[in-house]
């Protein structure tokens, strides 16, 4: 498994705002948009292309393009829906897929509860959308049945990661081809499961409600 944490003053700048507190769910969006954008940069530094021929005003060349089958872009509703545009701006003909999941506030166990997917993804490049990574229980989840569907390969962009959880993910998927992208590698998960320092529940500041 490969971690990358990013390590730019941009991105650290706009997590400062995003942690505060005091910030409103508007600016918390786009924040997040832009935050996604900023990571989807390193997380698509492996997707694959194709050679492809074309004519400038020039001259004849030879350039790339995305390859098919197309990348699947996979955000875990409900938080993780908050990243979608600032990725698709990115690779806009990546198809997406829908995992709905909620881990239980008591036990700290997710449960599916929606899934939009193809069923087969043979050799499809991965990239799943969540801001938390906490105990790991939901990415985990997630990368366990994109693999089961014939995932070639999984990309995580994830905004804030405790260790606790990039370890269980670590522990979880051997030696499958999995790549996490983290605007940050928090400190520690607190005893309700939240990260620390955090920026609370993302899908509550992303959306206003419970
Ligand atoms: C949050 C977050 C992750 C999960 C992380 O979602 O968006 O999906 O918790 O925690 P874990 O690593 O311990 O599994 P939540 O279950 O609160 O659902 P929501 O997106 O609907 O708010
Ligand atoms: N889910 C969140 O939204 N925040 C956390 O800190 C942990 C899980």
């Amino acid at each position: 498994m490969r971690v990358h944490v990013a390590d730019h003053p941009l991105i650290t700048h706009k997590l400062t705002v995003l942690r505060d507190e005091r910030t409103p769910s508007a600016v918390f969006r786009q924040l997040t948009e832009e935050l996604v954008t900023l990571l989807a940069y390193e997380a698509t530094r492996g997707v694959r292309v194709e050679e492809v021929d074309i004519r400038t005003p020039v001259t004849e060349t030879r350039g790339v393009r995305i390859a098919t089958p197309r990348p699947i872009v996979v955000p875990i509703l409900r938080a993780g829906l908050g990243m979608l545009e600032g990725m698709v701006k990115l690779i806009p003909t990546a198809e997406v897929g829908f995992l709905g999941m909620v881990r239980n506030e008591e036990t700290l166990e997710p449960s599916t509860y929606a899934e939009r997917l193809p069923d087969d993804l043979s050799d499809r490049q991965c990239f799943v959308l969540d801001p938390m990574l906490a105990t790991g229980g939901s990415l985990g989840a997630a990368i366990d049945f994109l693999f089961a569907r014939g995932a070639q390969d999984v990309t995580a962009i994830c905004l804030l990661a405790a260790p606790e959880g990039v370890e269980a993910i670590h522990q979880q998927v051997g030696d499958r081809d999995v790549t996490l992208v983290l605007g940050s590698l928090d400190e520690r998960l607190n005893e309700k499961g939240y990260i620390v320092p955090g920026l609370g529940d993302a899908g509550d500041r992303l959306y206003g409600t419970v």
